[in-house]
């Protein structure tokens, strides 16, 4: 029998306030995470400790921060409802990740490709913030004793991670003291690609602006965007073969069927035959009444920056009551506490 019926069933996300948002961070992440808010009792972190693994302009940081947390809002997830809270203000986070970094091994952080990706050939010169990255991320979940984590494929291995720590700290403590956290694999989750490169993902670190669609664009600019989104001279084929090769066109249909919340297939079937000006034009207008509502959103959230603290404040107090038990949990069974 598996011990995790008797934990509550907990959501926890965070995500990075760096650089803006774009599509492929809302239908890949913030999107999905809205319909867990029905059956879990759900977190949402601006994780601003994670973002400082790598050098932020401290005011831009304070702006960015708003905006995730406007972001989640403006995109369905209800502060009624869910936390939603900055990681820093919850100092549990940092406490309880010193604990695990003593559980954790030296060989499974070896092992990051996340890291080895991002820190690259510069591995000496790296923070040391990104290297315990991965015992950061498993203390946020850990500090909730949350149950499920929605991740996408990048993040897998840093919840395998967690799953260790859990496997090893309950072992070493001989305590059923945290849940083994179970991932939320956003199968839905579209993996939206840069508009200028199939084959390369939507992202902000992208040099080229055109290569993706930032939720705080206008909708002249989404229009520019899509219109400039390469594609080929020839229509959209017919057979799903042909089309598996046109990595840019199988995009666009990707990005079209996750704002429609309809199949690939349906999509693919109405505009196979078809120039690629029709689907452009269709999309335009989807895109545009999928992000204007929420950017109009987020705007009126960001200039109202007093409703937005407090639902911050409210949510990170909230947080720290769960939090602090935790911890107490931790420091009593390590012996810490007196
Ligand atoms: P970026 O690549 O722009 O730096 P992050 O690494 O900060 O984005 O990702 C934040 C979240 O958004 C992660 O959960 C990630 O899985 C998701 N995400 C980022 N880019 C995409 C994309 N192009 N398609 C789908 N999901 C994405
Ligand atoms: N590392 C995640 C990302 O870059 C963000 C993150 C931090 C996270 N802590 C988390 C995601 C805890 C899920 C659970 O996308």
């Amino acid at each position: 029998m598996s011990k995790e019926s008797s934990f509550t069933q907990r959501v926890l996300s965070g995500v990075q306030p760096t650089g803006g948002l774009h599509i492929g961070n809302y239908l890949g992440a913030i999107k999905n995470f809205v319909p867990l808010q029905k059956d879990y009792e759900s977190l949402f972190c601006v994780v601003d400790l994670h973002a400082i693994t790598v050098w932020q302009d401290p005011k831009e940081l304070i702006t960015k921060k708003r905006e995730v947390a406007a972001a989640f809002i403006a995109s369905g997830i209800d502060p009624k409802k869910s936390l939603i809270f900055n990681q820093s203000d919850v100092p549990e986070h940092t406490q309880l990740s010193w604990v695990l970094n003593c559980v954790a091994r030296m060989g499974w952080l070896n092992r990051m490709t996340q890291f080895k990706d991002k820190a690259g050939k510069n591995k000496e010169n790296v923070s040391v913030g990104l290297y315990t990255y991965p015992i950061l991320m498993a203390s946020d979940i850990l500090i909730y004793k949350a149950t499920h984590v929605p991740v996408g494929e990048d993040q897998k291995q840093h919840l395998e991670l967690a799953r260790d720590i859990v496997l090893k700290f309950n072992n070493d403590f001989e305590k059923e003291l945290f849940p083994m956290p179970e991932p939320i694999i956003m199968e839905k989750a579209a993996r939206i690609m840069s508009l200028r490169d199939g084959s390369k993902k939507m992202s902000k670190s992208d040099i080229s602006e055109y290569s993706r669609i930032m939720l705080t664009d206008s909708n002249d600019e989404i229009e520019k965007k899509i219109k400039k989104a390469k594609t080929d001279a020839k229509p959209i084929p017919d057979s799903l073969k042909e089309l598996e090769l046109m990595l840019e066109a199988k995009n666009l249909i990707t990005i079209y069927a996750a704002f429609e919340n309809i199949s690939f297939d349906l999509i693919h079937k109405r505009y196979g035959g078809k120039n690629f000006s029709e689907l452009k034009k269709d999309l335009i207008g989807t895109v545009i009444d999928k992000i204007e509502p929420i950017r109009e959103e987020m705007i009126k959230l960001t200039d109202d920056q007093k409703y937005l603290d407090s639902i911050l404040e409210s949510g990170s107090i909230k947080a720290r009551n769960i939090a602090k038990e935790v911890l107490n949990e931790v420091y009593d069974v390590t012996g810490l506490s007196n």
